[in-house]
């Protein structure tokens, strides 16, 4: 189909005609951070979704991102520019053997990280991201025994922060486990004033170096208030375009990924580019649906996520 000349004007008209806000996570591609009302993290963006008083959603992120929005608006038009753009961790856990592993262990309180799919919150109790799971965890009684899902990354660094044994599900993210140890402490020794500031679901041999660990946002906020400036930052190179915009005169370097890949984009979220998300808007889909069942079993844990972390 016949795209318009100035993609950005389109979309701003667009926006207007149909009373949507356009949410999208730091991992997008640039021109699309560009174009988008909020950016954010997946809190940040849940929040959003929740409060929202636009009649379209069109959400810039994968599928479990624009999945939560659906759960949180069920009568409002929910737009992904791109239905593949899946989540690695998403897809390590998959429902039928989660239902098994949690039936395994009937007195365990299910704690799972907002990267799943419905079906595995609609089977967990509490939801949560990786900017408020230490203080979820912190929470929750000492005596109950958790099982934490599906990031065993993240896991391990809230059993480390928390002190507390969590049962963790064996997943993992495809882009976080990427960055290379050696890479890293090599560009270290070149760049010895750098910071290194990482996500949670990087491996721990990573994490062991990281001056800060946290979310995309909190990896954003750390930047801005340190009096540091210049940063290596092991997480999707997606979010150093905001790092750049609010701090001209501070360096990002892209902590280096191992093998022979270029870097560290995340091949699900850069399915979305400007064209498919002007594409969705005009044709007002592809849409996000679900069935209710799961819709409203998946909405208690992350309205109790929204409640502990207000
Ligand atoms: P946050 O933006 O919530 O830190 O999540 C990172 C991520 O991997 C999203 O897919
Ligand atoms: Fe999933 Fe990792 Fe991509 Fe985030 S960066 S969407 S966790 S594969």
């Amino acid at each position: 189909s016949q795209l318009p000349d100035d993609l950005f004007e389109a979309i701003a008209t667009l926006k207007q005609d149909l009373n949507a806000v356009i949410l999208a996570h730091y991992y997008q591609d640039p021109d699309i951070q560009d174009v988008a009302d909020y950016i954010g993290d997946s809190l940040g963006l849940s929040r959003q979704a929740a409060d929202t008083d636009a009649e379209v959603i069109v959400f810039a992120g994968v599928h479990f991102m624009a999945e939560t929005a659906k759960i949180l608006n069920p009568h409002k038009l929910v737009l992904l520019p791109d239905l593949d753009a899946g989540c690695s961790l998403a897809d390590s856990c998959p429902p039928e053997a989660f239902a098994a592993f949690k039936a395994a262990h009937p007195d365990h309180l299910v704690v799972s990280y907002i990267n799943c799919t419905a079906a595995i919150k609609a089977m967990s109790d509490i939801i949560c991201t990786s900017s408020n799971a230490v203080d979820i965890v912190n929470q929750i009684p000492l005596d109950q025994p958790i099982i934490f899902a599906p990031d065993r990354n993240l896991g391990r660094y809230v059993m480390e922060q928390t002190g507390r044994e969590l049962l963790l599900w064996d997943g993992s993210c495809i882009v976080h486990e990427n960055f290379s140890e050696k890479k890293l402490v090599q560009l270290q020794v070149q760049h010895p004033e750098a910071e290194i500031i990482a996500h949670p679901e990087c491996e721990t041999p990573v994490l062991r170096h990281a001056h800060y660990i946290g979310s995309t946002t909190a990896l954003l906020k750390y930047a801005q208030q340190s009096q540091g400036n210049s940063f290596v930052v092991a997480t999707e190179p997606g979010i150093i375009h905001q790092m750049q915009k609010a701090m001209p005169d501070k360096t990002f370097i892209a902590a280096p990924p191992t093998g022979t890949c270029a870097c560290n984009e995340c091949p699900h979220m850069r399915l979305n580019t400007l064209e498919k998300l002007y594409l969705a808007m005009s044709q007002r889909q592809p849409e996000i649906t679900l069935p209710e069942d799961i819709r409203l079993a998946a909405l208690k844990p992350i309205e109790r996520m929204l409640a502990m972390s207000r």
